[in-house]
């Protein structure tokens, strides 16, 4: 690579952000990018993987691992584009993928003449269980064994069943043999006879496919040196929602060289619930002792006013640990340059609400020239979609409905919209808690760091609201404000009305 293509690679770079890109690991060991939302470490990442490209790494040696199956999709397609306009025009091709797929891919090749799923106890190369399968079975055992647990507790114990089987020949050593008399006799039985289902039928399930790649790595060292020799350089994006599991995948695959480029945030961990380590980025520093650690302060996606509004959500946690966001966007789209106030807004009913950001909605697309596909309503929970889907057809009619965005804060995580609403902030939906379930400190802790998420992705104008009442089932309720908002906003002038907006320095 020459110096020019260095140059014109990195010069709409940061000085940080050049020093990540152009990172060397061979002298300085493996590298994490720990910085807040919108600092451009997903950028950053592409832009890395297009120069180690450049470089001359071919694409099949590098992995590339992300959150979903979307963001693995935009990543691949961003560097494919930068690497065009570079000339770049061999047909391998950069793939960014999830854990998951890398993991499957691992279990489903052949390596030194013997399949990997053979050596798992497959007779086939293996498949995803599908959800009907998964449910018919649950039905056909709770019948046979006569179980008494509800659906979503048998679902639960179906999980991960490999995983669950070594962890508990672990702890099983040194005790009785559990009886089927008792739970967790019975929860071992059903557990059993589902791995004897899955490993009769080729299937797996999507909770096992990380453990039983990295067992694969584990246990046979041809595997492991097979893939350790084929992948020179890791990469991985949102590093604070990585599992035990995929640490221990991170560290399987990129030793002995540990050429590992990671990226990520502290303040935007949001899968604790989904078995993702809190402790995951402590656990790099052990890992990996000699971590450089690169971070960034400027923001280029947001208002300075949605970014005030932000740096004001962990304001509480201890100064050495705060991240301030700065603005450092440039940009000549109008709305963007009139820096407006975070909106909040607490409504005396759901249907106030509603009423509320068509209106704001069919103001701003006239008054700023803006589409319906430039508004994006984010909410806490996936059963509060159908309601605000219906609530703009029933304001704006069916090209509305289809056009705005709807998605959930989890599902929003990496991305950005033009304008958001941050919907029902409202005490029991946001901070979530669930049925029969306390809400720990632990998991308020994490609620407000999905509150961070959602304000984070408005990039020119953010709207945040509750509702005092909302229809529920068929009954208006009462609601209390979520103490979100409430926290926040007092940081923030209150006017009449309850309108809370935002100051500008
Ligand atoms: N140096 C830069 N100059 C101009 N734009 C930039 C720069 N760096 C990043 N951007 C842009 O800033 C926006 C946010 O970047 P990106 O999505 O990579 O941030 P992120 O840190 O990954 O955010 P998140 O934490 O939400 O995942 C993108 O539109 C990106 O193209
Ligand atoms: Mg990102």
């Amino acid at each position: 690579m020459t110096d020019n293509h260095a140059q014109k690679l990195t010069e709409f770079c940061n000085s940080s952000q050049k020093k990540a890109v152009l990172y060397d690991h061979a002298k300085n060991g493996p590298l994490f990018l720990l910085a807040g939302a919108g600092s451009g470490k997903t950028f950053v990442l592409t832009t890395r993987i297009v120069y180690l490209i450049l470089n001359g790494i071919s694409p099949s040696s590098l992995v590339a691992l992300t959150f979903t199956e979307a963001a693995a999709k935009e990543m691949s397609e961003r560097a494919i584009n930068k690497l065009n306009d570079f000339g770049y025009s061999s047909p391998l091709q950069p793939r960014a993928s999830t854990f998951h797929s890398l993991s499957l891919n691992i279990i489903t090749t052949e390596v030194t003449g013997k399949a990997n799923w053979e050596r798992l106890g497959f007779t086939q190369k293996p498949s995803v269980i599908s959800e009907e399968q998964k449910v018919k079975f649950i039905q056909d055992i709770s019948k046979r064994l006569t179980l008494n647990q509800s659906f979503q507790e048998l679902t639960e114990w179906m999980d991960s069943p490999f995983y669950t089987a070594r962890k508990s020949g672990e702890v099983q050593q040194n005790q009785d043999t559990d009886s089927f008399s008792n739970h967790s006799g019975i929860k071992k039985a059903a557990q059993t006879m589902y791995r004897d289902y899955l490993l009769e039928h080729n299937l797996l399930t999507f909770g096992d496919m990380v453990y039983l790649a990295t067992t694969l790595l584990q246990e046979y060292s041809d595997v492991r040196n097979y893939y350790q020799n084929k992948f020179q350089y890791l990469l991985v994006d949102e590093y604070q929602d990585t599992s035990p599991d995929q640490l221990t995948l991170i560290k399987l695959l990129s030793a002995p060289q540990n050429n590992l480029f990671l990226v990520g945030d502290d303040d935007q961990a949001i899968y604790g619930f989904r078995g993702a380590d809190s402790q995951c980025i402590e656990k790099l520093f052990k890992e990996f002792p000699g971590i450089s650690v690169i971070k960034m302060e400027l923001n280029y996606r947001s208002t300075a006013s949605v970014l005030n509004y932000a740096n004001t959500i962990f304001r509480n946690k201890p100064k050495e640990l705060q991240k301030r966001l700065l603005p450092g966007k440039i940009s000549d789209n109008n709305l963007f340059t009139k820096n407006l106030p975070v909106i909040t807004r607490i409504h005396p009913t759901s249907l106030a609400e509603g009423i509320w950001i068509a209106e704001e909605i069919r103001r701003l697309m006239s008054e700023e020239l803006l589409n319906w596909s430039d508004f994006t309503i984010l909410y806490r929970l996936n059963r509060q979609a159908a309601y605000y889907r219906n609530l703009i057809k029933g304001q704006c009619g069916d090209e509305a409905a289809k056009e705005v965005g709807y998605q959930t804060i989890h599902s929003s995580k990496g991305l950005q919209y033009p304008v958001v609403f941050l919907v029902g902030l409202e005490t029991g939906t946001f901070p979530h808690k669930h049925m029969g379930k306390e809400l720990t400190q632990e998991k308020y802790e994490e609620e407000k760091r999905l509150f961070y998420v959602g304000v984070t992705r408005a990039e020119n104008l953010l709207y945040i609201s509750a509702c005092r009442s909302r229809m529920v089932r068929g009954k208006m309720r009462k609601q209390k404000a979520s103490p979100f908002i409430l926290k926040a906003g007092s940081f923030f002038t209150r006017v009449k009305n309850q309108v809370l907006t935002g100051l500008v320095p």
